[in-house]
């Protein structure tokens, strides 16, 4: 089966054609990737600080025929190979989940295949099963920390489609907290990279910043007291004009430290709480190295395993979507399209209420 995927809830436009043979034959499932193509919009919204919903969706509608010509011609073939079309149903900005609705939803009633509406965060928690042949697949039921621009949870993942929400953030998801920190310390939207690189030059406990939520016996987060924590440490370098670039390494280097026990010790006891062995990271912040560092040594010491997708994967993509999709099409997860009344989108929607 080769499934089409579209990735377009917030600022990437993602499309890839994944053949799920190699999953279905035990082999290595990346070798089933067989064409992707994505366009970032971050330089169009990086001048507002912030993505601009109503350029996000233009942009989509822009970019997603030409990124389905080029995905199609890297993997060499013609739209006739397409057996399902996937697509990101939800979470995400309305406008830009149209735009991928619409599309796939005029490619399954024209070609007449299947449809299958995918949750953007589903297709972030299985993408680490594209594991390449170097590495073990993670075995349900797996715990997996998501952690991304919009969301930061960890989720018991019994099956395809089976998911429990152990535990979530009340305020900022970690992606969030290093973008609204990367900007106090003036560095450009999406700023997690850059702040994380920061980091890597500063120097340990110059600066103690709060853990938020710990010690607080449940698997929740909470990471605004993290950034207003940064804020103050800021206004008081202004105040005294030290505000130079060791202090923006040392105060970037006590953020990361401090999100990333946060996030690694409660990511550890939900294995212990679950007893699962497996941990999978997902999300655009599990592209972060402090964390991935973490994560192996604590892992490690416990003879439990951690598995990372791929590092290209970590942000939006067409791939997952494509992936996630065929293995919902595996246990005949799919919907009729809809052309004509109207197009369903979910904006808002919990993984754990997935069938
Ligand atoms: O999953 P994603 O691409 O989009 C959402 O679904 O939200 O995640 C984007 C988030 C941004 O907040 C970005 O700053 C963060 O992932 N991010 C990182 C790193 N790379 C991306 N945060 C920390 N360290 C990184 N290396
Ligand atoms: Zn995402």
């Amino acid at each position: 089966m080769i499934v089409l995927g579209i990735e377009t809830s917030c600022d990437e436009t993602g499309l890839a054609l994944y053949d799920s043979k190699p999953w279905e034959r035990g082999e290595p499932a990346y070798l089933g990737i067989l064409g992707q193509a994505l366009h970032s919009q971050i330089e169009m919204h990086q001048d507002y600080g912030g993505v601009v919903p109503e350029l996000a969706s233009r942009d989509h509608i822009r970019r997603v025929i030409p990124l389905l010509n080029k995905t199609l011609s890297e993997a060499q073939c013609s739209l006739e190979h397409i057996d399902a079309i996937a697509y990101t149903q939800g979470p995400g900005l309305a406008g830009a989940l149209l735009v991928g609705s619409a599309f796939a939803n005029a490619l399954a009633v024209s070609l007449d295949k299947p449809l299958i509406g995918v949750h953007h965060l589903e297709g972030h928690l299985l993408s680490p099963l594209l594991a390449d042949a170097s590495q073990k697949r993670p075995e349900f039921p797996f715990i997996a920390l998501l952690v991304s621009g919009g969301h930061t949870q960890l989720m018991l993942v019994k099956g395809i489609g089976q998911y429990e929400l152990l535990g979530e953030t009340f305020d900022d998801a970690a992606g969030e907290a290093f973008d609204k920190t990367a900007k106090l310390l003036g560095l450009d939207y999406p700023g997690g990279a850059a702040l994380s690189k920061l980091a890597e030059g500063g120097k340990p406990g110059r600066f103690e910043l709060p853990r938020p939520m710990l010690h607080s016996g449940d698997l929740d987060f909470s990471f605004s007291g993290l950034k207003t924590a940064v804020l103050n440490q800021v206004r008081k370098a202004e105040a005294c004009s030290a505000l130079d670039e060791q202090f923006c390494n040392d105060i970037a280097y006590a953020f990361v430290e401090s999100l990333v026990e946060v996030l690694s010790q409660k990511a550890m006891s939900a294995l212990d709480m679950t007893g699962c062995r497996d941990l999978v990271l997902a999300g655009g912040v599990g592209a972060n190295r402090q964390l991935r560092a973490a994560l192996t040594r604590m892992t490690q010491e416990k003879g439990l395993a951690v598995h990372y997708p791929p590092l290209q994967l970590c942000t939006d993509n067409g791939v997952m979507i494509a992936f996630a999709g065929a293995l919902r099409l595996l246990l005949d997860h799919t919907s009729p399209p809809n052309l004509f009344g109207g197009f369903d989108v979910k904006p808002r929607w919990e993984l754990n209420s997935q069938g």
